[in-house]
């Protein structure tokens, strides 16, 4: 007995000591957890059908998820996302007629490949059945490769039910930049904003506002226009300067611009992950929550006719659906990087003088843009908005807490402008983009009908807040008169 015990309180031991050496919570935290969208479908909705003699397997939520983004350990390059894996991306030209086993590819690559001597390279398949295996897309050491004749040769035989055919896209060391960035988000980023990007890492309940959840893909402090996710630029601007009056960190010293270029990458990935899964749950959920299930069965249908409707739907409606999210969600991230998403005012700034910001502080009052109904008439972030109480979107049951609440839940103060301290950056090109843009996911709305002429005024009067003896110290027009003309939307 007494030796059982020790034995026991031995295993104990040992796997503490595995789990602190693994360190930043990586081996007790290190899978990505689904939403709670995904934790209330139905159970075949989450884990589809296994596969019966004939009939091929349906999957289910998670592994449609897991099948395009893997897990924190063996990330997938899902071709089909903008996201630079890193890798040389090729296909296959030709492969050898064998039925037993191949060893031998023919690729061509995008780009010249040049591998120094010696380095051991891998490819990873991303379409076709090498790219579908149980364990997600084969990945295969190559022994020796001449870039004249695109010969690969694999150090292991690859099996013909898995094997690759001509045109099969593939990553010649795929993955490297993604892992790079994983390996530091673990290190610098999991504790706040979580192994998943949930923005639930286990430093994050003690944080006011809380560390982002990435998984809406929205994200607040852009340069692009209300409607456009982030660019790769705002996120690097994140890490450069931190979100200031927030426990967001400044990652200067930490990240060299590969690092910051890896972590970006990974971000947009977990960012891109958690909206694919969300809209896969937009279209179980309606008919295949557990909820609806309930519903379904107080209407007189039997669970067995659901289970089948269900299995129709995978089979013959989500392939279609799967196609269209992808496309759209690699569209948004697209367009975000381009020219036209960014906001550039049509003219330049107008002269800071006591006028101009005379103008904005009207312009603040006024009931057609009326600023100071969240910020308040002193810019204190004390407005009639912070006191009234909502109702959540979704569930339509009225908060406990009094104020405006953001896509996320969580209340939004509208900002103290008072303070002089700006989170999305303080230049004025900056307050102008805040204004036009909003701020999204937050409650701060979008300006862009107001002419960017007036949004400089107002841009010029928010930068002089700070510095006034009472507020509005140019002549205060009553935030209750009527609008003046220019004021009018
Ligand atoms: C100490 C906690 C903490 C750490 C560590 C941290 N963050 Fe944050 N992060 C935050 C908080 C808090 C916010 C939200 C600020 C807000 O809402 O104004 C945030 C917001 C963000 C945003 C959202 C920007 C936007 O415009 O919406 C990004 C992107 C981000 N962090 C990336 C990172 C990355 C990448 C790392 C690691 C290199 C990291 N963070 C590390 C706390 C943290
Ligand atoms: C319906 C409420 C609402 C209105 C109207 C509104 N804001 Fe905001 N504003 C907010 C909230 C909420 C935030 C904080 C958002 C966040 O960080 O999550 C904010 C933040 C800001 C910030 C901080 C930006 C930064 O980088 O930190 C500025 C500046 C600002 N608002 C200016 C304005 C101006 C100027 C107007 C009128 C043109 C205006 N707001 C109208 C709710 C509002």
């Amino acid at each position: 007995m007494l030796v059982q015990m020790n034995r026991h309180i031995a295993t104990l031991i040992v796997a503490a000591l595995i789990v602190s050496a693994a360190g930043c919570g990586e081996s007790l935290n290190s899978s990505f957890v689904y939403s709670e969208q995904t934790e209330s479908l139905m159970r075949e909705a989450q884990k589809g059908f296994p596969a019966e003699g004939e009939v091929k397997a349906l999957l289910g939520a998670r592994q449609l998820i897991d099948e395009r983004f893997g897990d924190p350990q063996s990330l997938k390059a899902w071709s089909k996302l903008p996201v630079d894996f890193g890798g040389v991306t090729g296909r296959v030209v030709e492969t050898p007629d064998s039925s037993i086993a191949i060893k031998e590819l023919i690729l061509e690559f995008d780009t010249d490949v040049v591998v120094e001597e010696g380095t051991p390279l891998s490819i990873q398949f991303v379409t076709g059945s090498a790219a579908k295996g149980a364990g997600g897309p084969t990945v295969v050491e190559i022994e020796s490769w001449s870039a004249e004749k695109g010969k690969a040769s694999l150090s292991a035989a690859m099996s013909p039910e898995a094997a690759p055919v001509a045109g099969d896209v593939v990553v010649l060391d795929g993955g490297g930049v993604l892992q790079h960035g994983r390996g530091l988000y673990m290190r610098h980023c999991s504790h706040c904003h979580g192994t998943s990007g949930d923005g639930n890492g286990p430093t994050a309940q003690y944080l006011v506002p809380r560390p982002r959840d990435y998984r809406q893909g929205v994200f607040k402090f852009t340069s692009t226009n209300d409607q456009a996710k982030i660019s790769r630029d705002d996120l690097h601007r994140v890490l450069k300067n931190g979100i200031p009056g927030t426990y967001m960190p400044s990652f200067v010293p930490m990240l060299n611009e590969d690092d910051k270029h890896a972590v970006v990458e990974y971000v947009r990935f977990l960012a891109m992950r958690g909206e694919f899964e969300k809209k896969i749950g937009v279209e179980l959920s309606p008919d295949f929550s557990k909820a609806a299930v309930t519903a379904r069965i107080e209407g007189g249908e039997s669970t067995d006719e659901i289970v089948e409707s269900l299995r129709e739907f995978l089979a013959e409606d989500m392939a279609d659906s799967l196609e269209f999210v992808s496309d759209d969600l690699a569209s948004a991230w697209t367009t975000a990087d381009t020219e036209d998403a960014v906001i550039i005012p049509d003219i330049s700034r107008v002269p800071d003088t006591p006028e101009s910001r005379r103008l904005g502080r009207e312009l603040y009052l006024s009931k057609g843009i009326n600023c100071a109904d969240c910020h308040g008439i002193a810019g204190k972030g004390d407005g009639p908005q912070t006191t009234i109480f909502e109702k959540n979107p979704v569930t339509q049951q009225l908060y406990d807490t009094p104020g405006l609440h953001d896509v996320w839940d969580n209340v939004n103060q509208p900002r103290n402008l008072t303070r002089g301290i700006y989170r999305g950056g303080r230049r004025p090109i900056d307050l102008f983009r805040r204004i036009h843009a909003g701020i999204k996911g937050s409650r701060m709305p979008s300006f862009k009908i107001v002419p960017h002429e007036q949004i400089w005024h107002i841009v010029n009067y928010v930068l002089s807040i700070p510095f006034e003896v009472e507020p509005g110290h140019a002549p205060v027009v009553n935030a209750s008169a009527e609008a003046t003309p220019q004021a009018s939307l």
